[in-house]
């Protein structure tokens, strides 16, 4: 894409059929696990989007060769000849992605060492990596953290470890996950996060040659084994990206087919869509979600961890609550930050009042932090185009719904950020009937 800026001509309902393939929170980390195997991985269901680029080449820059199969959406991972990468090459993906923080388990059981440049990822809060170390700490790692970035050193053979998370981190736990594997001995997961991309991340590493069980009360127990083999796996569908196309489909009243969606792992977001007064039907090979018209409900949400309802799929609701008669609260417990998109909607027309205290009935860790974390949406409210700027992955998509529920032209600037995490957006929308342009 050459051009950054977006104009949106609102106003269409979208209608049509999309297809999502594998999700941008297990595909890359999946891609990461492929290091850990002594044979070959053939990972399917790939969506071109920026994040696997970017692991890609950092998997590329320590010997592993990558290459698609026969099949779109393939990709074949061969680990055979893994190698150490200059610091220089690795820092060239600084600040491009969260996913490099979880190459530090493979690379350490494969080269005893590793260099982590500096994180990207949303602005939706601070997104601090304590318990990443601390957990690679409990494994025997050492951990040196300078400007610019991590060196970490196993001096022997990571072993096992009894860990508790402060919190169901979902990244911790994959580090949990990806490291304990081959480590020496039983390691015991306490308060992990238990989300599908996880589950299908313990599938992949089962295929491996994994020794893995996950309780029902938050408790992983990985036993370390020697060696793991490669994998052939099929990535679960992305249920985030699914349900953005489902609040694009309320928002604009429109009705979209999204092929690939599945129900079990977007169960908690169905009953959601369906009390704020959204239709779906669910098939063999995807979900249709539609507006059945008359006026949405107003509805009381807190986000949370799995099997909650997912911070990510907040942000585009959002934008559906906007159409809702009455009053809406949205209390967001994961992040501190990911309610500053609001501003911007608020400008198009929308009646969105933020709030540092908790609205919800749980208290959460932002409650007493000063933090703008909870929402009232006063609907409906008709928006009208607007200057957007976006500000990350999920408000930068929440702005494209509310510039197409709009009256009007919006230019949306920084679209090329929707490329992170939605795959072929563009054409998406086209086949939706959307009416955008690039700018100039
Ligand atoms: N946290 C810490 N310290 C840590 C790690 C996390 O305080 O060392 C805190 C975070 O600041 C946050 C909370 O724990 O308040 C949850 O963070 P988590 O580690 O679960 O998030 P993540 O692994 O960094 C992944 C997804 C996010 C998604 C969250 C929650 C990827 C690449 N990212 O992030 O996806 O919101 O889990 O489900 O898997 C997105 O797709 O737009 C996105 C941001």
């Amino acid at each position: 894409m050459t051009d950054d800026v977006l104009l949106v001509h609102g106003g269409t309902p979208l209608e049509g059929e999309i297809h999502v393939r594998g999700a941008k929170n297990l595909v890359p980390k999946a891609m990461v696990a492929a290091l850990l195997g002594s044979t070959p991985s053939r990972l399917r269901n790939v969506p071109d989007i920026r994040d696997v680029k970017v692991v890609r080449g950092l998997l590329e820059l320590h010997g592993v060769t990558v290459r698609g199969g026969d099949v779109s959406g393939e990709l074949l991972l061969d680990p055979t000849h893994v190698e150490s990468a200059t610091v220089a090459d690795i820092d060239a993906h600084a600040g491009s992605s969260r996913i490099p923080i979880l190459f530090c388990g493979p690379l350490l059981h494969r080269l005893g060492r590793a260099f982590i440049p500096g994180l990207g990822g949303c602005h939706i809060g601070d997104r601090p990596i304590d318990f990443h170390l601390e957990v690679l700490r409990h494994f025997g790692a050492t951990v040196d953290k300078r400007p610019e970035g991590l060196y970490l050193e196993a001096p022997q053979r990571l072993r096992g470890a009894k860990i508790e998370l402060p919190y169901p981190s979902v990244g911790t736990t994959e580090q949990v996950l990806l490291t304990a594997v081959m480590a020496e001995g039983t390691t015991e997961l306490r308060n992990a996060a238990v989300e599908p991309e996880i589950t299908d991340l313990i599938c992949v590493l089962q295929k491996m040659g994994a020794i893995i069980t996950m309780d029902t009360d938050r408790v992983i127990r990985i036993t370390g084994v020697d060696r793991l083999e490669g994998y052939n796996h099929r990535a679960i569908p992305d249920r985030l990206e699914a349900a953005s196309w489902a609040c694009a489909a309320l928002a604009t009243g429109g009705n979209i087919y999204v092929r690939g969606a599945q129900q079990q792992p977007m169960m908690t977001f169905l009953n959601v869509f369906r009390k704020v007064g959204g239709a779906f039907e669910i098939d063999d090979d995807g979900i249709r979600f539609w507006h059945p018209g008359g006026a949405l409900q107003a509805i009381a949400l807190e986000t949370d961890v799995a099997p909650g309802f997912q911070t990510d799929w907040q942000q585009p609701l959002v934008v559906a609550l906007t159409q809702a008669s009455g009053l809406s609260i949205v209390h967001e417990t994961v992040y501190e930050s990911r309610l500053g998109f609001t501003s911007a909607l608020n400008q198009m027309g929308a009646t969105i009042q933020l709030y540092r205290e908790c609205l919800g009935g749980t208290p959460c860790r932002f409650g007493q932090r000063n933090f703008l974390h909870s929402a009232v949406i006063s609907g409906p409210s008709k928006l009208q185009g607007a200057e957007l700027v976006i500000p990350d992955l999920r408000g930068g998509f929440s702005y494209l719904i509310a510039a197409l529920a709009a009256q009007g032209t919006s230019a949306v600037h920084g679209i090329d950020l929707i490329n992170r995490g939605y795959e072929n957006f563009m054409q998406k929308l086209a086949d939706l009937g959307a009416h955008v342009e690039m700018g100039g």
